[in-house]
């Protein structure tokens, strides 16, 4: 935990380098008590840029949503574990064997069907209500939208949205189907089997997501939470923050490659610290 410990602002800088005394001179000294307080401050200093932002950017990932229960894709018990992506998340995949790829996502709408916003969600959402705050999600689940969230920009669709797999003209546009469970539905207005209106891999992302996402990165505050921070173009978000010369953090269970190009990492759980920051505010 403690050799994760690597921020380069002045203030943490110096709390690094006297935490590293302590544990010089306290040798077996207890370290979860300089861990909690090397959080502290960093929940400390976010609320204090987030109390001065005039433009918040919140990004998130599964992560986000793994205490509502939705398994995340690359945890310990995630889907790209037990699953092979290339043949239920690909374009292809579907064209080969579209019961096979239906099955998969009808049996994740029926587990997120059981799943409810957590305290992350909640905090965002309240924080979304604010002016000049943005929110971009890669998550497919709609609990951000479940708990208020405004303006949500979401990158890689909605699995409880569909499209015309055959790409009729008006069946392009995605539509809403809540249904569980759900049988290899049609197209309604063309009859054609219908797809999920999520993006795949090898997808390009909607125009209009990408370009909201990016001016999104002209901000003030940019934290990004419950992301492994690999896949692009979102991973690419933060780096772009740090170019517009905003304040960057990150919200992990662990180091991403993301961890060592914001201004402060802290690792914890997404459902305990928002709401710890969201307490100074
Ligand atoms: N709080 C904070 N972070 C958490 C928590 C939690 N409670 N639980 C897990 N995490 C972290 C994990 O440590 C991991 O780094 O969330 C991250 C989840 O990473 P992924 O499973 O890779 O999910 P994500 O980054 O959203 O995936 C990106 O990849 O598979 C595609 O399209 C899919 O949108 C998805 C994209």
């Amino acid at each position: 935990m403690i050799d994760d410990v690597r921020i380069d602002c002045a203030m943490c800088a110096m709390l690094n380098r006297s935490i590293n005394r302590f544990i010089e001179i306290d040798g077996a000294m207890d370290i979860s008590m300089h861990t909690s307080s090397i959080i502290d401050a960093r929940i400390q200093l976010i609320a204090e840029r987030i109390r001065e932002a005039t433009r918040l950017t919140i990004m998130t990932g599964a992560g986000v949503s793994a205490a509502s229960g939705v398994p995340t894709f690359r945890g310990q018990d995630g889907l790209w574990r037990q699953y092979r992506a290339e043949d239920l998340a690909t374009p292809d995949a579907f064209a080969r064997n579209p019961r096979l790829v239906w099955e998969w996502y009808d049996w994740r709408r029926q587990l997120i069907a059981g799943c409810r916003p957590n305290a992350a969600h909640d905090v965002i959402a309240r924080w979304s209500k604010r002016h000049g705050t943005a929110v971009i999600t890669q998550n497919v689940d709609d609990l951000h939208l479940a708990a208020g969230t405004q303006g949500l920009i979401r990158l890689h669709g909605s699995i409880w949205e569909l499209a015309c797999w055959g790409r009729c003209p008006q069946g392009a546009t995605p539509w809403r189907d809540d249904r569980v469970p759900l049988d290899q539905p049609r197209c309604p207005l063309c009859g054609q089997l219908a797809r999920p209106a999520v993006v795949w891999f090898g997808e390009s992302l909607r125009r209009e997501d990408v370009e909201a996402a990016t001016s999104a990165t002209a901000c003030d505050v940019f934290l990004t939470v419950g992301t492994s921070a690999i896949v692009y173009p979102a991973a690419g978000l933060v780096h772009e923050a740090r170019r517009h010369g905003a304040f960057t953090a990150e919200i992990n269970l662990e180091a991403t490659p993301a961890s060592s190009a914001v201004d402060v990492a802290i690792q914890g759980s997404a459902e305990e610290i928002l709401p710890a920051i969201h307490r100074l505010l």
